[in-house]
C-alpha cells in the first residue's frame, strides 16, 4: 500500500523540529544553507559506527566487506536518484565545491579556450575556475541576467561559441531561487561541442534531475542539502568524459600499481577517490535518498510551491519589503530586503523569535553587486516548513522592522 506522506507525518520524521531555540519553538528556514536530517539517515549513520565501521575497499575481513557493500550500495542509490547510465559515473567527493574543483583543476584549457558562466554563480563556481583560467590563460565570460534575476537567454546561448570549452552554471540560484533554463544552454553547448557543468546543489532538494534526459556531461550536488550527511558530494561525470581527465589527488585506493618509476591509476569511480573517504557520510546519503524517493517528487513539488507562492504573497504585503530576484520560473527560495532595516540585524531579531533565516552576500559577491546591495536575507524552505511557519515568519518581520526603523 502505498501511503501519501503529509506535512504531519514528515516533520514527525526531522527531530530537530522539535527543539527550542531562544525559548521558542524553531522555525527553520535555512535549507538552501543546510536541510535537517530525517531519522533514518541519523540512524544510518549510528548504525554503521555502532555495527558495521571498518575501512573499505581494503579488508578480506567481514566489517570491512560489510562496509564496502553498504557504501557502493549507496553509489547504486544515488545513480538511480539522478539516473545516472552506470553506478561508476557518481563520483563521491567532500561536497558541490569540491567536486567543482576537481572538474576545474583537471579540465584541459588552454590559451585562447573560453569558460563560460553566469553573473548569478555561487563563488565556488567561479573562483575554481579563475584559478583554472589564471593557470591555463583561457578567458572567463559571463553570461548577463536581468533585475528579475533571470538569465538574458539570447545573449547567453550567443556567447556559447568554437571558443568555449565548457560552459559552467548553476542549475538553480541560491540567492534568489531562480531556475535556469539548463535544457536550452546544453543543447546550445552540445552543438558548438562545448563541455557542460551543472551545479545542482540548489536544485536536488528541490526537483527530480535525470542527468541522461538533460545530457550534461557533469552535474555536482552535495548530501547535506538533500536530508543527508555533511562532508559528502556527488560528481555525476558521463564515463567518457571522467575518462578523459587525469586523475585529481594521488593516494590510496585510486591507483592499481605504483613503483617509484611509475603509477597506473585504478577506474573509474576509484581514480577521483583518493584515501578513505567518508563512508558513514556515504552510507547516510543513501539512506536520504531512499527518504526522498519514498516522499516522491510530487508531494515535494506541490508542498514547495505551496510554500513559495503563499510566502511571496505574505511578504509583499509587507511595508517597505523588497523581494531580490523575482523569476518567472523559481525554486522555494526568497531573498529580501526591508527598508530602513539591515540584513544582519533583522537576522538577529528573528533568531531571538526562534526563526532561522540566512542574512548576507549568501557567497554570490558578483551578484550583490549587480543588484547594489551588500545583501539580502533570505528564507529558504523545505519539505517539512508549513504555511503556520510562514505566518510566524511574516509577523516576526513586521515585529524587526517595528524595533529598527
Ligand atoms: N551555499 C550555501 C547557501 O547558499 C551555503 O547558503
Amino acid at each position: 500500500m502505498v501511503i501519501t506522506p503529509n506535512i504531519e507525518v514528515i516533520r514527525e520524521q526531522f527531530p530537530i523540529l522539535k527543539r527550542e531555540v531562544n525559548g521558542k519553538p524553531l522555525i527553520y528556514l535555512d535549507n538552501g544553507a543546510s536541510s535537517q536530517k530525517p531519522l533514518s539517515v541519523i540512524k544510518a549513520l549510528d548504525d554503521y559506527y555502532s555495527l558495521d565501521n571498518a575501512n573499505i575497499h581494503r579488508g578480506v575481513h567481514y566489517l570491512s566487506q560489510v562496509a564496502t557493500e553498504a557504501y557502493e550500495k549507496a553509489r547504486k542509490k544515488v545513480q538511480g536518484f539522478v539516473n545516472a547510465q552506470f553506478d561508476h559515473e557518481i563520483i563521491f567527493t567532500k561536497g558541490t565545491t569540491d567536486s567543482i574543483n576537481l572538474i576545474a583543476a583537471t579540465f584541459p584549457l588552454k590559451s585562447g579556450d573560453e569558460v563560460l558562466i553566469s553573473a548569478m554563480e555561487h563563488h565556488s563556481n567561479i573562483v575554481p575556475w579563475q584559478i583554472a583560467c589564471e593557470k591555463s590563460g583561457a578567458q572567463l565570460r559571463v553570461m548577463p541576467i536581468n533585475h528579475k534575476g533571470e538569465l538574458i537567454l539570447d545573449e547567453a546561448l550567443d556567447m556559447i561559441n568554437e571558443r568555449t570549452q565548457i560552459l559552467a552554471i548553476t542549475h538553480v540560484s541560491n540567492s534568489l531561487g531562480t531556475i535556469n533554463p539548463i535544457e536550452k544552454l546544453i543543447a546550445k553547448a552540445r552543438e558548438m561541442a562545448c563541455k557542460t557543468l551543472i551545479d545542482g546543489a540548489q536544485a536536488v532538494p528541490h526537483m527530480k534531475v535525470d542527468v541522461q534526459a538533460l545530457d550534461c556531461d557533469f552535474y555536482v550536488f552535495s548530501s547535506h542539502k538533500m536530508f543527508g550527511p555533511t562532508g559528502v558530494g556527488i560528481l555525476y561525470g558521463k564515463e567518457s568524459e571522467l575518462n578523459a581527465l587525469p586523475p585529481y589527488q594521488g593516494g590510496g585506493d585510486m591507483i592499481k600499481t605504483v613503483t617509484f618509476e611509475k603509477t597506473t591509476y585504478n577506474e573509474l569511480p576509484h581514480k577521483f577517490e583518493a584515501g578513505t573517504p567518508h563512508i558513514a557520510g556515504g552510507i547516510g546519503l543513501g539512506a536520504a535518498v531512499d527518504f526522498m524517493t519514498e516522499t516522491g517528487f510530487q508531494f515535494i513539488a506541490e508542498q514547495e510551491k505551496k510554500l513559495l507562492s503563499y510566502a511571496t504573497e505574505q511578504l509583499r504585503s509587507i511595508d517597505g519589503l523588497r523581494i531580490i530576484g523575482q523569476a518567472e520560473h523559481k525554486a522555494s527560495v526568497i531573498s529580501f530586503l526591508v527598508d530602513g532595516t539591515h540584513p544582519y540585524d533583522l537576522g538577529m531579531i528573528l533568531d531571538k523569535l526562534g526563526i532561522a533565516i540566512r542574512t548576507g552576500h549568501h557567497c554570490t559577491q558578483p551578484l550583490m553587486d549587480f543588484f547594489n546591495i551588500p545583501g539580502t536575507c533570505r528564507a529558504s524552505f523545505a519539505l517539512y516548513n508549513s504555511l503556520e511557519e510562514v505566518d510566524l515568519l511574516v509577523e516576526g518581520i513586521q515585529k524587526a522592522a517595528m524595533m529598527l526603523r
